[in-house]
């Protein structure tokens, strides 16, 4: 069968799922963030909210119910370790005027931009769809009167696999008595499972001809910009699309939903640049819908001209050798667990360039929409990664799944100069001979739905020797902790095994290297001479053994790029190695500095001016 038949087998071709909310001439949005009505089913029950039919009551008269922001996730918010270690369903509740002054033939669509994990949506007591998946936007065309206040109720479910095997690293049989109906939830990745409403809630409304998709794709060498748009367009409805340069002036229109818009020959051309590489000029492709030569859909999608290509030893954009110098991030922060919050998010993007930094990862999933346009114009390189961490099954249902998510994000980013390439997994079991095919299906549609990058995995329970699926990928990661998961306390130990493990990676597989995760758990202020683990000291030491490697590595064209794990503190399961989340941040979870922070500045700094 051939590589496109094959993966319509599998059912893998889906359309991206709404633009980001815009206001203009011919759309607008209301946002619905503000305090939900929250109502909590027990913990693990079966859904009795679906059985008494809760989307056609007013949760505001439960006698247990409250209330929850939306954008957050809800664990952290109450005294009541029932809230935070939910599992099952929770129940969100609004209520919503549709202004009369709104056209009576306008369209109206209800837009979440993520909700965790599982979410079924209900207006006005009729279910209108359901979204699986977590970290990705979905939308639904809603019929919302205004003749009376409408209801939005989403249930939420966080359930993942179930265990009823008892907690902990370790069993013993030593007389351990569990209540009756206990089970355990076991998430198989290192950050905490935050759940409910996590990002923004919009009622988008449109014309009746409205444009649902925009693919962009900026041709350097010719100096033009092939697009193409999807959607609802009238019979007679005239779509084109023009491009604006970076001050806002049109310099060039066609017609058409799809096309090739060529610059003027006297147009001079500016590129979009990584932070220190050059600047950030961001261009714009206007697609208005025209109907009778009044205008009845109009988007803005900016856009940079930039390449991202690679040798066997490098990742370059336009042409020029790109290092990584980033981060390993969790969305992450007190109280909003993984809620949307523009504080923490300026924050955490001026903490990186206080650093020197010049990438991240999105580990371990889609970031917020508001992130990658920021990266854009900061110009910080961007590994967009797909939720899939720690993958061990790989079965025909959980490749469909990881598929469809894979393409929603890439028709969520695609468009991002900041995003030059994608990760499929981060550390997957792929020593097991059934991901080779599994993961290859998944690679193709990569590139099938967006040629113009490179992918990648990121690499960790597997070895350049047992590895079945490096072979497949454009680009390499690998996470390593030699001096703490491996070698804990010996130091010495770390400059030559990193060396010699990603030297053995590079032999073999001939890729371009980037490590993207190394690191210490420190605990902010813990201060041991000479150093052990859980001292910043450790930290530090650890820190500067490894760049021993690095710098060895860089000077043999063997590494690519290096990434600290981890940005930030940030709140896992509790667990035995785990002291109120994960200590491996260089910035504690209220992003101060620790000792390793100024450490991985002067490191950064030093790149300056002298990139190689
Ligand atoms: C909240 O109230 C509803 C309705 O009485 C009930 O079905 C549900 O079990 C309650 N939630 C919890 C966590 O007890
Ligand atoms: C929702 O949660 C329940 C446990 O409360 C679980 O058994 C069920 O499979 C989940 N349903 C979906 C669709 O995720
Ligand atoms: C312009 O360049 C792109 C990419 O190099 C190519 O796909 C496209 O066909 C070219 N267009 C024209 C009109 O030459
Ligand atoms: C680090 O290890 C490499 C490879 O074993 C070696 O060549 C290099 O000298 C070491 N660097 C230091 C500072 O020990």
């Amino acid at each position: 069968m051939s590589r496109l038949g094959h993966l319509l087998v599998l059912g893998l071709f889906v359309l991206g799922d709404g633009l980001f909310v815009q206001r203009n001439a011919a759309r607008d949005f209301h946002s619905l963030d503000g305090l939900w009505t929250f109502v909590r089913e027990p913990r693990n029950s079966n859904g009795i909210g679906f059985a008494e039919k809760w989307y056609e009551r007013d949760l505001r008269q439960f006698k247990n119910a409250t209330v929850m922001p939306v954008p957050s996730a809800y664990n952290d918010l109450t005294a009541d370790s029932r809230v935070r270690d939910h599992v099952g369903w929770v129940w969100y509740q609004t209520q919503y005027s549709k202004p009369v002054f709104v056209p009576k033939n306008a369209r109206t669509f209800l837009r979440f931009s993520s909700v965790n994990y599982y979410a079924e949506v209900f207006v006005n007591g009729m279910l209108i769809g359901s979204h699986v998946g977590g970290h990705l936007p979905f939308e639904f065309e809603v019929k919302m009167s205004c003749e009376h206040v409408n209801s939005i109720t989403v249930a939420v479910n966080n359930t993942l696999s179930h265990s009823t095997i008892p907690p902990g690293e370790f069993q013993y049989k030593t007389g351990e008595m569990y209540p009756k109906g206990f089970f355990t939830q076991t998430p198989g990745f290192d950050f905490f499972n935050y759940a409910g409403i996590l990002r923004s809630v919009y009622v988008v409304f449109t014309g009746p001809s409205f444009i649902k998709e925009i693919k962009i794709q900026p041709n350097m060498e010719n100096k033009s910009v092939s697009y193409s748009t999807n959607g609802d367009f009238c019979p007679s409805c005239m779509v084109t699309g023009t491009v604006l340069d970076p001050s806002g002036r049109p310099i060039t229109l066609q017609a058409g939903t799809f096309g090739t818009l060529h610059l003027s020959e006297a147009h001079k051309l500016q590129l979009w640049w990584p932070r220190g590489y050059g600047d950030q000029p961001l261009y714009t492709l206007r697609v208005t819908v025209l109907k009778d030569g009044q205008v009845v859909d109009l988007y803005d999608e900016q856009f940079g001209f930039r390449t991202v290509s690679w040798t066997s030893d490098h990742l370059l954009i336009n042409g020029k050798r790109f290092y990584c110098l980033g981060f390993g991030m969790h969305e992450d922060s007190e109280l909003h667990g993984r809620g949307y919050d523009p504080v923490v998010m300026i924050k955490d993007f001026n903490m990186l360039e206080w650093m020197a930094g010049n990438c991240y990862r999105t580990s371990h999933y889609p970031y917020s929409e508001e992130r990658a346009r920021e990266a854009d114009r900061r110009g910080i390189v961007v590994i967009t990664e797909t939720p899939a961490v720690g993958m061990k099954v790989f079965n025909s249902q959980n490749q469909k799944l990881h598929g469809q998510m894979l393409q929603e994000m890439i028709a969520r980013d695609r468009n991002h100069p900041s995003t030059v390439m994608w990760s499929i997994s981060n550390e997957p079991w792929t020593d097991k001979k059934e991901s080779r095919q599994y993961y290859k299906d998944l690679i193709d549609i990569a590139h099938l739905v967006d040629p113009s990058r490179p992918v990648t995995m990121v690499y960790g329970p597997t070895g350049y020797s047992n590895d079945v699926t490096a072979d497949l990928v454009d680009i390499i990661c690998v996470n390593r902790y030699y001096g703490w998961y491996i070698n804990m306390g010996y130091l010495q130990t770390i400059n030559a095994s990193v060396v010699y493990d990603l030297t053995q990676w590079k032999k073999k597989f001939k890729r371009p290297i980037i490590l993207t995760e190394y690191g210490a758990d420190s605990i902010a202020g813990l201060y041991q001479e000479p150093s052990v683990d859980f001292s910043e000291q450790y930290q530090v030491d650890l820190m500067r053994q490894t760049h021993l490697a690095f710098d060895t590595l860089r000077k043999k064209n063997v590494l690519a790029g290096e990434m600290i794990w981890n940005f930030a503190d940030f709140m896992t399961a509790q667990g035995i190695t785990r002291a109120v989340g994960n200590h491996k941040g260089v910035l504690t979870r209220s992003r101060q500095p620790k000792r390793a922070a100024y450490i991985l500045k002067q490191r950064y700094e030093s790149f300056r001016n002298n990139s190689y």
